[in-house]
C-alpha cells in the first residue's frame, strides 16, 4: 500500500521528515477493522510526534490521527461494523497512523461517518470532535438541556482552532451556553462568531479585563485549548466558584490550581488518546459519541470544521500540511484528500 511514513525526526522543510513509501497492507486483530483510507486530517498531534529529535525507528512509521474511509475487512470479533461500511475515526497513538491506503483501528473507537459529507469534509472532525465532547461532558460535567439549572457561560480559549471550531459548536448547539471565545485576528474572530460564539476577546491581551468588561465577573466554565502556561492564571482568576477548568494542553511547569481551593472549583485534564490507550472499560464510549455528532451533523445541527483541503495524499502535501498547522494559525481544519 502507498503510505507516507518516518523513519527519523526532522524539520518539516527536509524532504526525509515525512517519505512517500510502499509498505504491507496491516492484518486486523480480533476487533479490528481494516480501512481503505480516502481522507485524512493534520492535527498538531502530527507535528508534536515529527519533532526533530534524535532517534531512528527501525520500521517507518506512520503518523496521522482522523480519517475517513471505508471497511474493507474485519476481525473475527468485530460486531459493530460491517465490510462496505463509511467510517471516520481518530485511532490510537501507540498504533500505525492514517497517512496510508490502509489503516487498522479497533471498532470502539470507531464512528459512522455522517452520510451527508464528503470523506474530506467527515476527516476533518473526529480527533477535534472526541477531545471537546469529552472535555465539555465527560471531564467538566457540562449538563445538556433540560438543564435543572440557570443557563451557564464557558470560556473557550483558543476558538478558532480545530478543537475550538467544535467545541463552540458543542457549547452553542448541544449545551446551550453563553460562549466566549479567544482569537487574536479577524478572520478567526469572524470563525469563532459563525460557529456560534456570543463574544470574542483577543488572547494576546489580558482576558481578565476583557472578560469583565463584557459584565461577566465569573464563566461557569474555562476550556483551555492552546499555552496553558500562559492561560491557567487567567483560568484560575475567572472560573466561578463551584465551576470547572480544563485544558486539553500539556504544561511545562505545575499549574497553579491552590486558589481554586475557597470557591470549590475543580482543574481537570483531558487527553482523547486514554481510552485507547489504557483500552479502558468504557472505550465503546467513543463509538457512541461519534455516532451521535453524526447524527447532530445530519440533523444540520452541527456542521464540518474543514477550512482548506490539499490534494492527493503525498508526502509533499502533508509535509506542507505540518508547516501550516506549525505556524499556529490554522482557522479550522486542514485536510488531505485521495491518494
Ligand atoms: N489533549 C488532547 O486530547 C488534545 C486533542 C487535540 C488537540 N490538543 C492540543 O490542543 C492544542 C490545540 O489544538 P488545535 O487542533 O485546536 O490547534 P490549532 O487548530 O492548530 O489551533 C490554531 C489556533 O490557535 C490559536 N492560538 C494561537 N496562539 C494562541 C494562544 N497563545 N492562545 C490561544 N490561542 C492561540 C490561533 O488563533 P489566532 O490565529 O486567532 O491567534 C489559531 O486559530 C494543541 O496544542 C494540540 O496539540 C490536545
Amino acid at each position: 500500500m502507498k503510505a507516507v511514513a518516518l523513519t527519523r525526526y526532522l524539520p518539516t522543510y527536509h524532504p526525509e521528515s515525512l517519505q512517500d513509501m510502499t509498505l504491507p497492507t496491516p492484518t486486523p486483530g480480533p476487533r479490528d477493522l481494516l480501512v481503505r483510507v480516502e481522507a485524512i486530517a493534520v492535527n498538531p498531534v502530527d507535528t508534536k510526534v515529527r519533532a526533530p529529535k534524535d532517534k531512528i525507528e527501525p520500521e517507518p512509521r506512520i503518523l496521522g490521527w482522523d480519517a475517513a474511509g471505508t471497511v474493507v475487512g474485519i476481525g473475527s470479533e468485530v460486531s459493530l461494523f460491517q465490510v462496505g461500511d463509511p467510517v471516520y475515526y481518530a485511532g490510537d497513538i501507540t498504533r500505525q497512523g492514517c497517512n496510508s491506503e490502509f489503516q487498522i483501528v479497533d471498532e470502539r473507537i470507531v464512528g459512522r461517518k455522517p452520510q451527508s459529507l464528503s470523506p474530506a469534509a467527515a476527516a476533518a472532525l473526529p480527533l477535534t470532535t472526541i477531545t471537546a465532547w469529552e472535555a465539555l461532558f465527560e471531564r467538566m460535567g457540562v449538563e445538556m438541556p433540560p438543564r435543572k439549572q440557570r443557563r451557564k457561560s464557558i470560556l473557550i480559549i483558543g476558538g478558532a482552532g480545530g478543537v475550538g471550531s467544535m467545541a463552540i459548536q458543542l457549547a452553542a448547539k448541544v449545551a446551550e451556553l453563553r460562549i466566549i471565545a479567544t482569537a487574536s485576528r479577524p478572520e478567526s474572530a469572524a470563525w469563532c462568531h459563525e460557529f456560534g460564539a456570543h463574544a470574542v476577546v483577543n488572547h494576546h491581551q489580558d482576558l481578565v479585563s476583557q472578560v469583565h468588561a463584557l459584565g461577566f465577573e465569573f464563566v461557569d466554565y474555562v476550556l483551555i485549548l492552546n499555552n496553558t502556561d500562559q492561560h491557567a492564571p487567567a483560568a484560575v482568576q475567572l472560573v466561578a466558584p463551584q465551576g470547572s477548568i480544563c485544558s486539553i494542553v500539556e504544561s511545562t511547569r505545575p499549574v497553579d490550581i491552590a486558589p481554586l481551593k475557597q470557591k470549590s472549583a475543580r482543574f481537570c485534564w483531558e487527553t482523547m488518546f486514554t481510552r485507547a490507550m489504557f483500552k479502558t472499560d468504557d472505550m465503546i464510549q467513543q463509538h457512541h459519541l461519534l455516532n451521535q455528532v453524526a447524527e447532530l451533523i445530519d440533523l444540520g445541527i452541527l456542521k464540518t470544521t474543514l477550512n482548506q483541503t490539499l490534494s492527493p495524499i503525498n508526502a509533499a502535501n502533508v509535509r506542507e500540511a505540518h508547516a501550516r498547522i506549525e505556524s499556529g494559525q490554522t482557522i479550522g481544519k486542514i485536510v488531505l484528500e485521495r491518494f
